[in-house]
């Protein structure tokens, strides 16, 4: 490592690098005080109805069972801001696979073996657990996931579409699908002088603290959350979830550190799931593509513990010129766990749908699919009229085309064939808002010369300390590896969470204006510094206050090559690439990792990925990595992530825009588009398997 300041976008490796791939960086389930019970939960066996019994007499006869907890014996929670957090509170199971009852053990087996030995008694009153088009429960929520309205509206769309000389007119559907991060969701907890320390696998241990003084009605004084690795998330972990509760009322109840892990086979019932979409889309135009009517129609489920509405169409609002346009969604409440936020909520299953419409109309105009997309650029924001603070879907459209060979394409379908493969190309754009919250950061410097930065944020993955440790070095004028990052722990500062693609952004803020406070404070002083040496903290409370005039966004473009097998179905993915416009990247390296992260994602959801729901059991049906195919290295083929830097001053002090879930937007729309040029055949559903391509 170089000991010179770095300049901005420096491939600066990976600060805790060495500690992951050697085993010694510890996550939430690595840290089991003396005395510690383990915890398993006792999943409803039914999709709906009450609990009326629970007999517990033989799980305590296990050896090693220390208590059951159940709806009787909880210790009863106070507010909780989630209502999913709500356990053990009643008899109600709204689903399959919600808490009745937790075990606590000496050992992890015995508390397993304890799990199974409960005796749980219910009365069913029926469940409805599949979404369809038309489902008689449907209605149209307040707002969508976001906070964005449910309904949009703009020109009349409706007559705007009926005149139209070209229409498309198309339904896609996508099933559900679930985060799966490595490291499942994980808490131990303990209680020692009225002070709980949990250490719990999240995306923000700031929100899990200020979620449990809720939940168990305590001062958020008297809580400290260490999320200090997390092996993953994807907005999973964005919440808190059940086990942190359950974990920190166990041992609040027996006295004891209580350490609850979540089996991987019972996650798909308690961390949330993309939910399931059906969307219709029309696109209007002349005979030059150029749209007259942009209309966008979600339908899509929530449970009946928590409204969650998959937002997803709302990327329609953003991307294409149109002087008509409507955006809409209705949600219907099943008997279902309760969706939640996965890589891109909205933007990931939206665009699949969108742009696998501007591929139809493409080919239904004979215009060239980059192109269409060139005609329809607009000027402003289509929907709010706001002038975009940057915008280069264009710029990346023709890099991409360039970089790809893409113009040797022959547009006609099943024009290639190597063998039995049909060899086919397909483009589609991608684009993300510009999100930023409210975060504080601490920066000090010490007499030797050297600094710290404190700041909760978490590291999911993605490099945080490294890049925050880049943006202080850069305002104080010295090497990164001279400046000490302390992120994890909820006594820091207060940081937001690690979703919405706001991370690097909203702490980085923070830490930049802290750093560069000291950095004036530093610059007034002569003589050495006192020996407890000059500390200035700040937050960007004032700075997130304000609405920005701008539409902020970024934006790219997925460029795939796909080989289909005529003989099996079977579709491969050979080349995929991508170039995103996000602003300034600030370490080359960490970015390419998670514009490719998300990339391979889309593979997987345009490919492997699904979760089906069964109509008699009530529940998903994949529930491990054995059934719930993610990629492996052999489905990943040639990528490549590009981009443009852009000059954005209307960003923050770093230029930057997020950067976590672009690389999922639009990629499987780009794959389906692909195995329609292969082909000649639309598929309107994922994932692209063998028995849809037969
Ligand atoms: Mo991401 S779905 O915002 O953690």
């Amino acid at each position: 490592m170089s000991q010179a300041p770095q300049p901005p976008g420096a491939p600066v490796v990976r600060r805790e690098g060495r500690e992951k791939v050697t085993g010694t960086a510890r996550y939430a389930a690595e840290h089991a005080p003396p005395g510690c019970l383990y915890g398993w939960i006792v999943p409803a066996t039914v999709p709906g109805g009450v609990v009326t019994a629970t007999r517990t007499a033989d799980a305590l006869a296990v050896p090693g069972v220390h208590t059951v907890l159940t709806p009787d014996n909880a210790p009863r929670l106070e507010d909780p801001d989630d209502p999913i957090l709500s356990v053990l509170q009643d008899d109600r199971v709204p689903h399959r696979g919600w808490p009745v009852a937790l075990v606590l053990a000496e050992s992890l087996e015995a508390a397993r073996a304890g799990a199974a030995a409960v005796r749980v008694e219910y009365r069913t009153t029926g469940h409805d657990v599949v979404l369809t088009g038309d489902h008689p429960g449907l209605y149209t929520p307040e707002q969508a996931n976001g906070g964005h309205p449910a309904v949009r509206e703009r020109g009349d769309a409706e007559a705007a579409f009926a005149s139209a000389p070209v229409r498309i007119d198309a339904t896609y559907t996508l099933g559900g699908l679930h985060n799966h991060p490595m490291e499942p969701h994980a808490s131990t907890a303990r209680w020692a002088d009225g002070h709980l320390t949990v250490h719990d696998s999240s995306q923000g241990s700031t929100t899990v603290r200020d979620s449990l003084a809720r939940a168990l009605g305590i001062d958020k004084d008297h809580i400290t959350v260490i999320s200090e690795h997390v092996g993953g998330g994807f907005g999973s972990k964005g919440t808190p979830r059940p086990q942190v509760v359950l974990a920190s009322m166990a041992a609040r109840h027996t006295g004891r550190p209580v350490q609850l892990s979540l089996p991987r086979r019972y996650m798909a019932a308690v961390v949330g799931h993309r939910a399931p979409t059906v969307q219709r889309v029309r696109l209007g135009a002349d005979r030059e593509g150029v749209l007259a009517s942009v209309s966008h129609e979600i339908v899509t489920h929530t449970s009946t513990v928590a409204e969650f509405v998959e937002q997803a169409a709302v990327p329609a609002r953003v991307m294409y010129a149109s002087p008509h346009s409507r955006t809409a969604h209705r949600v219907t409440a099943l008997d279902v766990p309760t969706p939640s936020w996965m890589r891109a909520p909205g933007e990931a299953s939206g665009m699949y749908a969108l742009e696998s419409a501007m591929d139809e109309l493409a080919c239904a105009l004979g215009i060239d699919p980059v192109e269409l997309r060139l005609r329809n650029e607009p000027a402003a924001e289509p929907d709010s009229g706001r002038p975009f603070s940057s915008r280069n879907l264009a710029a990346c459209l023709n890099d991409g085309a360039r970089r790809f060979g893409w113009h040797e394409r022959d547009p006609g379908p099943a024009a290639r064939q190597e063998g039995p493969w049909l060899l086919g190309t397909g483009v589609a754009s991608a684009t993300y808002p510009v999100l930023v919250s409210k975060s504080a950061a601490s920066a000090h410097a010490a007499p030797d010369g050297s600094y710290r930065i404190g700041v909760n944020a978490t590291d999911i993955g993605t490099g945080a300390r490294t890049v925050l440790a880049q943006i202080a070095a850069s305002v104080l004028g010295t090497p990164p590896e001279n400046v000490r990052i302390d992120i994890g722990n909820s006594d820091l500062p207060a940081g937001s969470v690690a979703g919405g693609s706001s991370g690097t952004a909203s702490w980085g803020s923070a830490v930049h204006k802290a750093a560069t406070g000291l950095a004036g404070r530093l610059a007034g002083r002569t003589g050495p510094l006192p020996p407890e040496g000059v500390t200035v903290t700040a937050d960007t409370a004032r700075e997130t206050g304000e609405e920005s005039p701008y539409a902020r966004h970024a934006f790219g473009a997925h460029f795939v090559e796909v080989a289909v097998d005529s003989l099996t179905g079977e579709v491969r993915v050979r080349r995929m690439l991508g170039v995103f416009a996000a602003g300034h990247i600030l370490n080359s390296r960490t970015a390419r990792s998670q514009f490719i992260g998300g990339m391979v994602m889309g593979l997987g959801m345009a490919l492997t990925e699904g979760s089906t729901m069964d109509p008699v059991f009530g529940d998903f049906t994949e529930n491990d990595l054995a059934s719930y195919h993610v990629p492996s290295c052999a489905d990943v083929p040639d990528i490549q992530a590009h981009w443009i830097d852009e000059d954005d001053p209307h960003l923050n002090p770093m230029g930057s825009k997020g950067i976590g879930e672009i690389g999922i937007v639009g990629t499987a729309a780009a794959i389906g588009n692909a195995v329609r040029h292969a082909t000649g055949a639309r598929l309107r559903t994922l994932p692209l398997t063998p028995d849809k391509l037969l």
